[in-house]
């Protein structure tokens, strides 16, 4: 998962008594590795397990641990440790943190300025399983929970007093997805997905100075790793030679012909979304010329041999589960018969999505900013989208990929 959202959050992390405090030290080196400002409360009973000389070498902050230390106060205050962060996670968060919180005491810095801070903030617990199952801790839990205080954990296993259940605190790992959910703009629903985009004709060499290809420009192909990445995917576009520019924040590699083009699909294959908008040469010459051909005297005849290029929505579509992305997207490009040609493709290629494009011989959609298209799916109605920008196609895909994906 990737943890951007958490590039300069300014995080308070309280840490509680219990021997899960260790487990603090490496959430504070993860959210420090992700960008993220800490600053740390120890209380009484966290110091018993771990220093404040620890955690603020980690943090790179120094660590509050006393209500009454005047300098503190001075520097920071507990109304501004309070209020001056986006998100505070108790971690480990004791039986007795959360009975202080549950009911309002306020007797020494954790607890204090838990009473005065408005921020989010995030319960991770961690107890003896005996505890965390007594109706009071579940009272208390109940009543966090009913004023909006979020959870993770605790989970279940083996506890450091030898004992069975719930109450191990969440792996530091859990608690940092947990922390970037916080972050995650709700605009963005496919955040942590990874999707492939191929774009762009395919450019097959006769020899060092002339190819075989098509008028594909890459604007369909383009648009829609934009409008995916918009959506929060994090995308690698394959593509073909376009005059188009590398979209930002888009990890992306040029190809020239088709065989390459399957290679780096293969070698990129994300889980989650593969799209194929390129225009794929469906034959290429069976041997390059190693110098540029001669033209014969008396011959006005030229036989190239061409052999097929390997199908790359094809190679995806069919592979076993386990390897295939789960959401595979086709296009068909079609002069004749299209919902017809494009529904045999969909079957034919394993696609879950095919999007049908009416190759107009006389005004081709190949190169212009326009596109007209058929929604094919395997298990919904075709649907049809009138005369529209490219860009505009693109985020409607999305808009299918994003129900599909998250239905
Ligand atoms: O790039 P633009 O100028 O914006 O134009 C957009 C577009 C018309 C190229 C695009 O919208 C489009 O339709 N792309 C697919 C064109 C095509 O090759 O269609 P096809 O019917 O030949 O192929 C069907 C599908 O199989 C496509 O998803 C294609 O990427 C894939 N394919 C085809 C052959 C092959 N050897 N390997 C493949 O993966």
């Amino acid at each position: 998962m990737n943890h951007d959202e958490l590039r300069h959050k300014k995080i308070l992390l309280i840490i509680s008594g219990g021997i899960a405090a260790y487990k603090s030290l490496e959430l504070i080196r993860l959210l420090k590795k992700n960008g993220a400002i800490i600053n740390t409360v120890l209380t009484k009973g966290g110091a018993q397990f771990v220093t404040a000389l620890s955690i603020s070498s980690l943090s790179g902050n120094k660590t509050y641990a006393d209500l009454w230390d005047l300098t503190d106060e001075s520097e920071m205050g507990h109304i501004r440790l309070s209020r001056d962060h986006d998100l505070i996670v108790i971690a480990p968060a004791s039986a007795d943190l959360m009975a202080k919180m549950a009911h309002g005491l306020a007797n020494d810095l954790a607890s204090t300025l838990l009473l005065a801070s408005d921020t989010k903030l995030l319960i991770c617990p961690a107890m003896n399983p005996m505890m965390w199952q007594n109706q009071a801790t579940q009272e208390n839990v109940k009543t966090l929970i009913d004023r909006g205080f979020h959870f993770c954990g605790p989970s279940s296993g083996e506890m450091a007093c030898g004992e069975k259940g719930l109450g191990r605190m969440s792996e530091p790992e859990n608690i940092l997805n947990a922390i970037t959910t916080f972050f995650t703009p709700k605009e963005r629903p496919l955040h942590g997905k990874k999707a492939l985009v191929t774009s762009g004709p395919t450019l097959e060499a006769i020899d060092p100075v002339r190819y075989i290809s098509n008028h594909s420009s890459g604007k369909q192909g383009h648009a829609i790793a934009c409008a995916l990445r918009d959506a929060g995917a994090d995308v690698t576009l394959v593509t073909g030679p376009t005059k188009l520019p590398s979209p930002k924040d888009i990890r992306t590699i040029p190809i020239n012909a088709a065989q390459e083009m399957h290679d780096i699909v293969h070698d990129n294959l994300p889980s989650d979304i593969a799209v194929c908008a390129a225009a794929v040469a469906d034959w290429r010459v069976s041997t390059i010329a190693d110098s540029k051909m001669k033209k014969q005297d008396g011959e006005d005849h030229l036989v190239l041999k061409l052999v097929k290029n390997p199908d790359i929505l094809k190679s995806i579509g069919t592979l076993p589960n386990n390897k295939r992305p789960k959401l595979v997207v086709g296009f068909a490009a079609e002069t004749d018969d299209l919902i017809n040609n494009a529904q045999k493709k969909l079957n034919k290629k394993g696609c879950d999505m095919i999007v049908a494009n009416h190759v107009n011989p006389s005004d081709p959609v190949f190169g212009k900013d326009t596109n007209q298209a058929t929604l094919l799916s395997k298990n919904n109605d075709p649907e049809t989208w009138s005369l529209q920008s490219k860009d505009d196609i693109a985020k409607k895909l999305v808009s299918k990929i994003i129900n599909s994906m998250t239905a």
